[in-house]
Protein backbone atom coordinates (compact mmCIF):
# COMPACT_ATOMS: atom_id res chain seq x y z
CA UNK A 1 0.00 0.00 0.00
CA UNK A 2 1.35 3.79 -0.74
CA UNK A 3 1.17 6.71 1.69
CA UNK A 4 -0.61 9.93 0.22
CA UNK A 5 -0.38 12.33 2.88
CA UNK A 6 -2.12 16.17 1.58
CA UNK A 7 -0.24 18.99 3.51
CA UNK A 8 -2.18 21.76 3.37
CA UNK A 9 0.20 24.39 4.82
CA UNK A 10 -1.51 27.57 5.61
CA UNK A 11 -4.78 27.19 4.13
CA UNK A 12 -7.55 27.69 3.75
CA UNK A 13 -8.65 30.68 5.33
CA UNK A 14 -12.14 29.46 6.96
CA UNK A 15 -12.84 26.96 8.87
CA UNK A 16 -16.15 26.87 7.12
CA UNK A 17 -13.55 26.31 3.61
CA UNK A 18 -11.97 23.56 5.45
CA UNK A 19 -14.18 21.74 6.77
CA UNK A 20 -15.79 21.53 3.00
CA UNK A 21 -12.38 20.66 1.43
CA UNK A 22 -12.03 17.86 4.43
CA UNK A 23 -15.32 16.55 3.09
CA UNK A 24 -14.28 16.93 -0.55
CA UNK A 25 -11.39 15.01 -0.28
CA UNK A 26 -12.47 12.28 2.32
CA UNK A 27 -11.34 9.05 1.26
CA UNK A 28 -9.53 6.30 2.55
CA UNK A 29 -5.74 5.67 2.35
CA UNK A 30 -5.16 9.86 2.44
CA UNK A 31 -3.85 11.35 4.93
CA UNK A 32 -4.84 15.25 5.52
CA UNK A 33 -2.04 17.81 7.18
CA UNK A 34 -4.21 21.20 7.88
CA UNK A 35 -3.45 24.15 9.92
CA UNK A 36 -3.13 23.89 13.55
CA UNK A 37 -6.52 25.82 13.95
CA UNK A 38 -8.68 23.36 11.74
CA UNK A 39 -7.64 19.46 13.09
CA UNK A 40 -10.72 19.47 15.71
CA UNK A 41 -13.37 20.31 13.03
CA UNK A 42 -11.23 18.11 10.13
CA UNK A 43 -11.64 15.38 12.45
CA UNK A 44 -14.88 15.46 12.58
CA UNK A 45 -15.95 16.09 9.17
CA UNK A 46 -13.65 12.83 8.30
CA UNK A 47 -15.18 9.50 7.93
CA UNK A 48 -12.03 7.72 6.03
CA UNK A 49 -9.06 10.32 5.70
CA UNK A 50 -7.00 9.52 8.50
CA UNK A 51 -5.37 13.01 10.74
CA UNK A 52 -1.98 14.34 10.83
CA UNK A 53 -0.39 18.00 11.91
CA UNK A 54 2.26 20.05 10.30
CA UNK A 55 4.64 20.32 13.08
CA UNK A 56 4.59 19.51 17.08
CA UNK A 57 7.08 21.20 19.62
CA UNK A 58 8.93 18.60 21.60
CA UNK A 59 8.38 19.45 25.52
CA UNK A 60 5.11 17.98 27.01
CA UNK A 61 3.44 20.88 28.45
CA UNK A 62 4.11 24.36 29.91
CA UNK A 63 5.24 27.84 29.51
CA UNK A 64 6.18 27.66 25.77
CA UNK A 65 3.89 30.34 23.84
CA UNK A 66 2.41 29.46 20.55
CA UNK A 67 3.86 25.77 20.78
CA UNK A 68 1.71 22.71 20.47
CA UNK A 69 2.59 19.16 22.05
CA UNK A 70 3.01 15.61 20.50
CA UNK A 71 -0.38 14.59 23.90
CA UNK A 72 -2.53 17.88 22.63
CA UNK A 73 -2.08 16.58 18.96
CA UNK A 74 -2.99 12.73 20.34
CA UNK A 75 -5.84 14.03 22.30
CA UNK A 76 -7.13 15.70 19.11
CA UNK A 77 -6.94 12.12 17.52
CA UNK A 78 -3.77 12.58 15.29
CA UNK A 79 -1.99 10.01 14.16
CA UNK A 80 0.97 11.42 12.09
CA UNK A 81 3.04 14.45 12.23
CA UNK A 82 5.21 16.36 9.70
CA UNK A 83 8.70 17.22 10.97
CA UNK A 84 10.92 19.41 9.39
CA UNK A 85 9.50 20.62 6.28
CA UNK A 86 12.05 22.37 4.67
CA UNK A 87 9.53 25.80 4.88
CA UNK A 88 9.92 25.42 8.85
CA UNK A 89 13.75 25.13 8.32
CA UNK A 90 13.64 27.97 5.94
CA UNK A 91 12.47 29.59 9.33
CA UNK A 92 15.09 28.64 11.37
CA UNK A 93 14.58 25.04 12.20
CA UNK A 94 18.02 23.42 13.38
CA UNK A 95 18.73 19.84 12.95
CA UNK A 96 19.24 19.84 16.43
CA UNK A 97 15.03 21.16 16.67
CA UNK A 98 14.46 18.53 14.75
CA UNK A 99 16.15 15.31 15.92
CA UNK A 100 13.92 16.59 19.24
CA UNK A 101 10.71 16.71 17.50
CA UNK A 102 11.13 13.07 15.88
CA UNK A 103 12.14 11.73 19.20
CA UNK A 104 8.72 13.44 21.04
CA UNK A 105 6.43 12.35 18.08
CA UNK A 106 7.55 8.85 18.94
CA UNK A 107 7.57 8.64 22.44
CA UNK A 108 3.66 9.94 22.04
CA UNK A 109 3.15 7.27 19.82
CA UNK A 110 2.42 9.55 16.40
CA UNK A 111 4.13 9.00 13.80
CA UNK A 112 6.66 11.21 12.82
CA UNK A 113 7.07 12.41 8.89
CA UNK A 114 10.61 13.18 8.73
CA UNK A 115 11.18 15.74 5.86
CA UNK A 116 14.81 15.91 4.02
CA UNK A 117 16.02 17.44 0.95
CA UNK A 118 18.53 19.46 -0.61
CA UNK A 119 18.27 23.35 -2.01
CA UNK A 120 19.12 24.11 -5.68
CA UNK A 121 22.24 25.19 -5.05
CA UNK A 122 23.43 22.15 -3.20
CA UNK A 123 22.22 19.91 -6.08
CA UNK A 124 23.95 21.95 -8.30
CA UNK A 125 27.31 21.12 -6.27
CA UNK A 126 26.63 17.28 -6.46
CA UNK A 127 25.97 17.65 -2.85
CA UNK A 128 22.19 15.97 -2.58
CA UNK A 129 23.25 12.86 -1.00
CA UNK A 130 25.30 14.77 1.63
CA UNK A 131 22.54 16.81 2.92
CA UNK A 132 20.18 14.10 3.19
CA UNK A 133 22.23 11.92 5.14
CA UNK A 134 23.62 14.75 7.39
CA UNK A 135 19.72 15.73 7.69
CA UNK A 136 18.44 12.10 8.20
CA UNK A 137 21.16 11.28 10.53
CA UNK A 138 20.67 13.76 12.87
CA UNK A 139 16.88 13.37 12.76
CA UNK A 140 17.72 10.15 14.19
CA UNK A 141 19.89 10.96 16.22
CA UNK A 142 18.22 11.00 19.73
CA UNK A 143 15.98 7.82 18.55
CA UNK A 144 18.88 5.60 18.64
CA UNK A 145 18.34 4.05 22.67
CA UNK A 146 14.33 4.09 22.45
CA UNK A 147 12.89 1.42 20.33
CA UNK A 148 12.42 -2.18 20.52
CA UNK A 149 9.99 -2.69 18.79
CA UNK A 150 9.45 -2.11 15.49
CA UNK A 151 8.27 1.76 14.80
CA UNK A 152 6.58 2.78 11.98
CA UNK A 153 8.32 5.85 10.39
CA UNK A 154 8.20 7.69 7.51
CA UNK A 155 10.39 9.74 5.45
CA UNK A 156 9.78 12.21 2.46
CA UNK A 157 12.47 13.46 0.24
CA UNK A 158 11.50 16.86 -0.51
CA UNK A 159 14.24 18.97 -2.54
CA UNK A 160 13.37 22.46 -1.97
CA UNK A 161 14.02 23.63 -5.27
CA UNK A 162 10.91 21.10 -6.25
CA UNK A 163 8.24 22.21 -4.12
CA UNK A 164 6.07 24.82 -5.41
CA UNK A 165 7.93 25.26 -8.24
CA UNK A 166 5.64 22.94 -10.88
CA UNK A 167 9.10 21.35 -11.65
CA UNK A 168 9.74 18.44 -10.04
CA UNK A 169 12.03 15.77 -9.51
CA UNK A 170 12.55 12.87 -12.42
CA UNK A 171 11.12 9.52 -10.84
CA UNK A 172 14.86 8.68 -11.71
CA UNK A 173 15.99 11.13 -9.58
CA UNK A 174 14.20 9.96 -7.11
CA UNK A 175 14.54 6.52 -7.24
CA UNK A 176 18.30 7.24 -6.31
CA UNK A 177 17.65 9.11 -3.43
CA UNK A 178 15.30 7.32 -1.85
CA UNK A 179 17.76 4.21 -2.50
CA UNK A 180 20.44 6.27 -0.56
CA UNK A 181 18.18 6.54 2.05
CA UNK A 182 16.83 3.05 2.94
CA UNK A 183 20.80 1.90 3.02
CA UNK A 184 21.05 4.17 5.61
CA UNK A 185 18.31 3.71 7.23
CA UNK A 186 19.51 -0.10 7.12
CA UNK A 187 22.64 0.51 8.60
CA UNK A 188 21.43 2.62 11.19
CA UNK A 189 20.98 -0.10 14.38
CA UNK A 190 17.15 1.55 14.82
CA UNK A 191 14.54 -1.04 14.27
CA UNK A 192 11.81 1.32 11.56
CA UNK A 193 9.50 0.41 9.28
CA UNK A 194 10.17 2.92 7.15
CA UNK A 195 8.30 4.36 4.46
CA UNK A 196 10.19 5.99 1.76
CA UNK A 197 7.69 8.59 -0.13
CA UNK A 198 8.64 11.94 -2.54
CA UNK A 199 6.89 15.57 -2.33
CA UNK A 200 7.43 18.53 -4.29
CA UNK A 201 5.02 19.50 -7.33
CA UNK A 202 3.06 16.41 -7.39
CA UNK A 203 -0.16 16.74 -9.00
CA UNK A 204 -2.30 14.11 -10.62
CA UNK A 205 -1.09 14.29 -14.14
CA UNK A 206 2.54 13.21 -13.01
CA UNK A 207 1.32 11.43 -9.52
CA UNK A 208 1.57 7.87 -11.64
CA UNK A 209 5.37 8.08 -13.08
CA UNK A 210 6.45 8.63 -9.16
CA UNK A 211 3.91 5.67 -7.71
CA UNK A 212 4.71 2.91 -10.36
CA UNK A 213 8.30 3.21 -8.81
CA UNK A 214 8.12 0.28 -6.24
CA UNK A 215 10.81 2.20 -4.71
CA UNK A 216 8.63 5.02 -4.10
CA UNK A 217 5.99 4.80 -1.25
CA UNK A 218 4.18 7.68 -1.33
CA UNK A 219 3.47 11.48 -1.85
CA UNK A 220 3.26 13.73 0.28
CA UNK A 221 1.47 16.34 -1.92
CA UNK A 222 1.19 20.31 -1.30
CA UNK A 223 -0.59 22.92 -3.47
CA UNK A 224 -2.46 19.79 -5.39
CA UNK A 225 -3.64 18.69 -2.31
CA UNK A 226 -5.77 21.97 -2.12
CA UNK A 227 -8.14 20.79 -5.31
CA UNK A 228 -10.42 18.00 -4.06
CA UNK A 229 -10.16 15.91 -7.66
CA UNK A 230 -6.51 16.44 -7.92
CA UNK A 231 -6.11 14.32 -4.45
CA UNK A 232 -8.65 11.95 -5.06
CA UNK A 233 -7.03 10.88 -8.32
CA UNK A 234 -3.69 10.44 -6.84
CA UNK A 235 -5.14 8.17 -4.06
CA UNK A 236 -7.11 6.34 -7.01
CA UNK A 237 -3.69 6.25 -8.67
CA UNK A 238 -1.97 4.93 -5.64
CA UNK A 239 -4.23 2.32 -4.94
CA UNK A 240 -2.97 0.68 -8.62
CA UNK A 241 0.03 -0.26 -6.94
P1 LIG B 1 3.97 21.11 -3.42
O1 LIG B 1 4.41 21.01 -1.89
O2 LIG B 1 3.26 19.83 -3.75
O3 LIG B 1 3.07 22.32 -3.49
O4 LIG B 1 5.22 21.26 -4.22
C1 LIG B 1 4.91 19.82 -1.35
C2 LIG B 1 5.28 20.03 0.11
O5 LIG B 1 5.86 21.07 0.43
O6 LIG B 1 4.98 19.20 0.97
Amino acid sequence: MKLIIANWKMNPETEFEAINLAKASDVSGLIIAPPFLFLEEVKHSLKNAKLAAQDLFWEKLGAYTGEVSAEELKSLGVEYVIVGHSERRALGETDEMVAKKVKAASDAGLIPVLCVGESAVERASGLTEEVVTRQLLSALELLKSLISNSLPFIVAYEPLWAIGSHNPATPQDVVKVLQCIRTLLKHLTLDLSPFVIYGGSVDALNAHDFLKEKEIDGLLVGGASLKPDQIIRIVEISSLF
